[in-house]
């Protein structure tokens, strides 16, 4: 498929998904929302990706949020089908992947921008980088997950404050709150980030799958993170993975996982 809002490259294991609509500070509309999935889908079913990081181009946004002009004059309707219609192809979406997601913040990460940055399993920030919820301030409420993810992330108080107010925070205090687990100078950002991906792929891919699965079970309405701790555990006996970690440790040597 060709992309006209994104760029998805492979090489080593990593794939790279760069936001590329720098005119209008990579905003989401409908296109990008819509290619994103499909490179993430992509990427997942590939054998060779291991991780994937998602980042914005240039330096001055990450994401600044869903792209405003498109939904402007929107029915309640058209806004509720936007909201879940976004949430199953993106947002939901990268959080259940069964593949690692870096997002890479290099710059302004707000509203839809925030919450695609938070439903990658964690984050890494450049100095510069600007979040925040300000979707109050349009006159309507995050829509893509981030009432839930903010919360789960930093606390419901702060959570409060920061869609409240609107208000953008910088790195160091995004760092402070847990929302980003390391900062960057926006030099170091990419390579800073593939390190952390290349210490992930040294692991066995479905043993990461099954914990993201487990992580994310405990956030879920009406599941049981243990109960599915459970499942998850047993199901890792079965793969040759396991077999390779267990037999690699006892015979002291390096596993070569399959990722089988
Ligand atoms: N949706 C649509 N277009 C957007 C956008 C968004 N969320 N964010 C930025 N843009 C566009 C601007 O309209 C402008 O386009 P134009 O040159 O055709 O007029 C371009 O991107 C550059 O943005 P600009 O506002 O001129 O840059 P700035 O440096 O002055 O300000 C921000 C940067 C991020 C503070 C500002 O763009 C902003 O507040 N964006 C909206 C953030 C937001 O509310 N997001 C939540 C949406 S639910």
């Amino acid at each position: 498929m060709n992309f006209n809002n994104i760029i998805s490259e492979t090489t080593k294991g990593l794939t790279t998904i760069i936001i590329n609509r720098p005119s209008k500070l990579n905003a989401l509309n409908e296109e990008t929302i819509n290619e994103l999935h499909h490179a993430f889908k992509t990427a997942e079913q590939d054998r060779n990706t291991k991780v994937i990081i998602i980042t914005g181009t240039g330096e001055k946004a990450f994401v600044a949020g869903a792209d405003i002009s498109e939904f402007a004059d929107f029915s309640v309707a058209e806004g509720e089908n936007l909201a879940s219609k976004g949430q199953a192809l993106l947002f939901d979406f990268v959080a259940n992947l069964s593949t690692p997601v870096i997002a890479a913040i290099n710059g302004f990460a707000l509203g839809g921008g925030l919450e695609l940055a938070m439903a990658a399993h964690f984050r890494i920030a450049s100095d510069n980088a600007k979040m925040g919820l300000p979707e109050v301030s349009l006159g309507v409420i995050p829509g893509y997950g981030g009432t839930q993810r903010l919360p789960q992330l930093i606390g419901k108080g702060r959570a409060m404050e920061m869609i409240m107010t609107a208000g953008m925070i910088d790195a160091d205090t995004a760092h402070k709150f847990g929302l980003v687990n390391h900062v960057t100078t926006q030099e170091e950002l990419m390579e800073f980030s593939q390190k952390i991906a290349s210490k992930i792929m040294r692991n066995s891919s479905v043993a990461i799958a099954s914990a993201i699965a487990a992580i994310n079970a405990g956030f879920e309405e009406g599941e049981n993170g243990f109960d599915a701790e459970v499942i998850q555990f047993g199901i890792c006996f079965g793969t040759v993975d396991f077999k390779e970690g267990t037999s690699a440790f006892l015979e002291k040597r390096r596993a070569d996982f399959p990722g089988e």
